[in-house]
């Protein structure tokens, strides 16, 4: 079964067009990146993958399932969280979350392995007991990662992970990443091909009109070639604002 199928999927804000026949799909522990201009609808497919948007044409399955029905199998990244420094929430708690299980039902002993795993995994232990404001950018980061995995979910949604994350911690991440791998299928959208080329099996390039084309090739070269994104703008973590004309 396909983790994911986009088929003619059209989505408006306000008479425009963001997404514009989509079609494709990602298989089982398929590691799939997206990468795209500001703007160029990449949160907004994310986001319909999840059911939080339903888009105005074509259809969209998870699992074979109307995406609303099949959250329980997904863990997701948001962009750009922030949080309060006054929040008084934990890190661990902030991962617990990650694990609920609906209205009064509560968290059980193998809630709490998964949160000491999770945070393991992203070598974010040592902080548990913190306050979750009182973090940097690049460690609340790495626990959001950890809240995206801890109910082991099928397929993982990532937007730009890699935000705030320093080099060393870039590493560790794609070797999460490919440990995860084994064991779901991965979306990660990025501004920054020139760090998920090598880890990744495909590259989809969106800016409104999606342009996939299959297995990544090794050199940028190639990758410039093949999916018509100009790399030398977009390797060294620029932001690409035009993408070539297909
Ligand atoms: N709720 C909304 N109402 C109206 N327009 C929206 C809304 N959300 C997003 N848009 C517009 O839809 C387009 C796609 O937005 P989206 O957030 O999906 O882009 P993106 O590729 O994730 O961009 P970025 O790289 O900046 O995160 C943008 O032009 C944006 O302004
Ligand atoms: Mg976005």
């Amino acid at each position: 079964m396909k983790a994911v199928e986009f088929n003619h999927v059209n989505m408006k804000y306000n008479e425009q067009y963001v997404l514009q026949d989509i079609n494709f799909s990602i298989k089982e522990k398929d590691f799939m990146a997206i990468i795209g201009p500001n703007g160029g609808g990449k949160s907004t497919i994310l986001k319909i993958i999840l059911g939080l948007l339903t888009p105005d044409d074509g259809e969209v399955k998870v699992f074979g399932r109307d995406p609303k029905h099949a959250r329980d199998l997904m863990g997701y990244l948001p962009q750009n969280l922030s949080f309060d420094p006054q929040f008084p929430i934990s890190v661990y708690e902030t991962v617990l979350t990650g694990r609920y299980h609906g209205l009064f039902k509560s968290y059980k002993q193998s809630d709490e392995e998964a949160v000491i795993q999770a945070l393991n995994d992203v070598e974010m232990q040592d902080f548990k007991d913190r306050q979750i404001g009182k973090l940097s950018g690049g460690q609340m980061q790495r626990v959001f990662i950890a809240r995206a995995i801890v109910r082991n979910p099928k397929l993982l949604l990532m937007d730009e992970p890699m935000a705030s994350i320093d080099p060393d911690m870039q590493s560790s991440f794609y070797k999460l990443m490919s440990q995860l791998k084994d064991e779901m299928a991965i979306v990660l959208v990025s501004h920054d091909v020139g760090a998920v080329s090598t880890h990744v099996d495909k590259i989809a390039c969106l800016n409104r009109e999606l342009f996939y084309h299959g297995p990544v090739e090794d050199s940028a070269r190639g990758l410039e070639e093949i999916y018509h994104c100009p790399i030398d703008l977009i390797s060294h973590g620029i932001p690409h604002r035009v993408l070539r004309e297909h």
